[in-house]
């Protein structure tokens, strides 16, 4: 048994409105290259949209997307319905067609250096034509072989440093595939780019909930006391998706499950959930910290890492193929589409306490979520008078989830007595706060506040090339020992399901167990 005990917020006590004059960038151009793909359909142009709604973009701006294909008005046209369709945007909202037409389109091969030049000019004559001066923000959507060589024609053409005017990178993952490819991506960036122009995305850094974990922990003072290996006893961060590889094929197979989400959104949250106290949130502080706890972090052992892929299943009532029959897979993939990974951080606050994480496709349920299991108290005077005939027999520890989403929020379980029992039994209960009932529905999709972040030159919730080169020299020995030794039984966990047998054995080696959002085992 386990009862829920609401948490609400009094709307008299949240901030009305925003300081405008602080946060609305200065007049720009956006240029969204690999603008053909679904990105920026799906998320950015709606995330943008949603920015123009809440009247933080300037009142001078346009967006200029770039692919090879040779399009025309349509693109601003599909963009359009991609505003309405993934931006739950109402199609009479009044601010949809002039932002609309501030969108426009330049075909352009991404690695033929003679056709940076037109694309210059035709910036600057958009620019002059809108009065818009020469601010630009560059964001590279495209596919990552793309990166280097965008970075190099934008260097050679003079479009990275215009004499005036602030210019900036923004990178999507995957940032490199390994260490070495990481490296070598940041010294080509590094050569046209200076690191304070440089944006590389995780988009996990622009959801409320993960900035959140930063204000759970220090603005409030019951937390962050027993935040630390004196009291807690293990801290998991799931991240499962009930979504298989979406058609993305090609790219799933080069990836997988650790190079996915684990060696950067989950590197990131975790970054977030055990740091010392940065000094401020401005960008140097924040990762200089982030950068010190992934530091600690001693060598994975192989070990320490298990490897999973689906095979047929059923999710959410429907039934559905495995990975291997998924278009343009090999039949014989080797690929894992789930990860979990034991480490530890070998520093004063952390020593001792193992940090469990996974993430898997195709999983049960789409749960992203950390879980703070505090110490078993002792429990004896308890026990001695637990009757077994009573409704919670077992005791069970402290948890704090903190749910990313989706209904994000956060409970804190504890035991309580049961009333009218015979006896002292212990019950467990569950504290929830929910957003979406404290603060109603939200439309963000994270994107929006990195986007605008990027527009203002702001670099706290971007990663720095220090953070990813650290965390590629983590995951590279295994991502080598996975590729030098094919999985002996692949697939080998259904579609719908928590994931595989290894993954829970990786725990009870520990005689510990996944727990989900109200820290019930699974
Ligand atoms: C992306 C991965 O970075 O994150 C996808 O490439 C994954 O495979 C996605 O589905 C998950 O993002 P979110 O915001 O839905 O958790």
């Amino acid at each position: 048994m386990s009862t829920t005990v609401q948490m609400s917020v009094n709307p008299s006590d949240l901030p009305q409105g925003h300081d405008a004059a602080e946060k609305i960038p200065g007049p720009g151009i956006m240029v969204i290259f690999g603008a053909s793909g679904d990105l920026t359909k799906r998320k950015l142009l709606p995330a943008l949209f949603h920015l123009e709604q809440s009247n933080l973009l300037p009142k001078d701006f346009a967006i200029v997307g770039v692919a090879r294909r040779p399009l025309g008005n349509e693109f601003a046209e599909d963009m359009k319905d991609g505003i309405l369709k993934f931006g739950s945007v109402d199609a009479t909202d009044p601010k949809l067609e002039a932002f609309v037409n501030k969108i426009s389109y330049h075909a352009l091969q991404f690695d033929d250096a003679s056709g940076y030049p037109g694309l210059k000019d035709a910036l600057d004559k958009l620019a002059a034509e809108k009065k818009i001066g020469p601010d630009r923000l560059y964001y590279l959507a495209t596919a990552p072989e793309y990166f280097a060589p965008i970075i190099e024609n934008l260097g050679t053409s003079g479009m990275a440093h215009p004499e005036q005017g602030k210019i900036g990178v923004v990178i999507e993952k995957p940032f490199g595939h390994d260490l070495d490819s990481a490296r070598e991506l940041n010294r080509q960036v590094n050569a046209v780019f200076p690191e304070s122009q440089v944006f590389r995305i995780d988009h996990y850094l622009g959801k409320e909930t993960v900035q959140n974990v930063l204000a759970f922990r220090f603005a409030n003072g019951i937390f962050e006391p027993v935040w630390n290996r004196n009291f807690i006893d293990n801290i998991q961060i799931t991240a499962a998706e009930d979504i298989g590889i979406e058609g993305r094929g090609p790219f799933y197979e080069k990836a997988g499950a650790l190079r996915d989400i684990i060696q950067n959104h989950m590197m990131e949250v975790l970054g977030f959930v055990t740091m010392e106290p940065p000094s401020s949130f401005e960008a140097e502080a924040v990762r200089r910290e982030k950068v010190k706890v992934w530091q600690a972090i001693p060598n994975i052992p192989i070990q320490n890492a298990v490897r999973g892929q689906y095979g047929p299943g059923v999710v959410g009532g429907q039934k559905v193929i495995g990975y291997r029959e998924e278009e343009r897979v090999n039949p014989e993939s080797g690929t894992e589409t789930f990860a979990a990974v034991k480490l530890e951080i070998e520093n004063w606050r952390w020593a001792g306490v193992p940090f469990y994480l996974r993430a898997g496709k195709r999983m049960k349920k789409r749960a992203t979520e950390i879980t703070i299991q505090f110490k078993q108290p002792p429990l004896l005077i308890f026990n001695r008078m637990q009757s077994s005939s009573a409704p919670c027999p077992e005791i069970q520890p402290n948890i704090i989830s903190i749910r990313i989403q989706p209904d994000d929020g956060i409970a804190l379980r504890f035991g309580t007595k049961v009333p009218n029992t015979p006896g002292m039994t212990v019950c467990p209960v569950n504290m929830d706060f929910s957003y979406a009932q404290a603060f109603g529905k939200q439309s963000a999709n994270g994107y929006e506040r990195l986007l605008l972040d990027a527009m203002l030159g702001d670099q706290t919730l971007f990663s720095h090339r220090d953070g990813v080169e650290i965390n590629w020299a983590h995951y590279t020995p295994i991502l080598q020992a996975w590729a030098a030794k094919k999985p002996e039984v692949f697939p080998n966990y259904f579609a719908g399901s928590w994931g595989p047998d290894c993954a829970d054995r990786l725990l009870e080696k520990d005689n510990r167990k996944w727990k989900n959002s109200l820290g019930k085992p699974e």
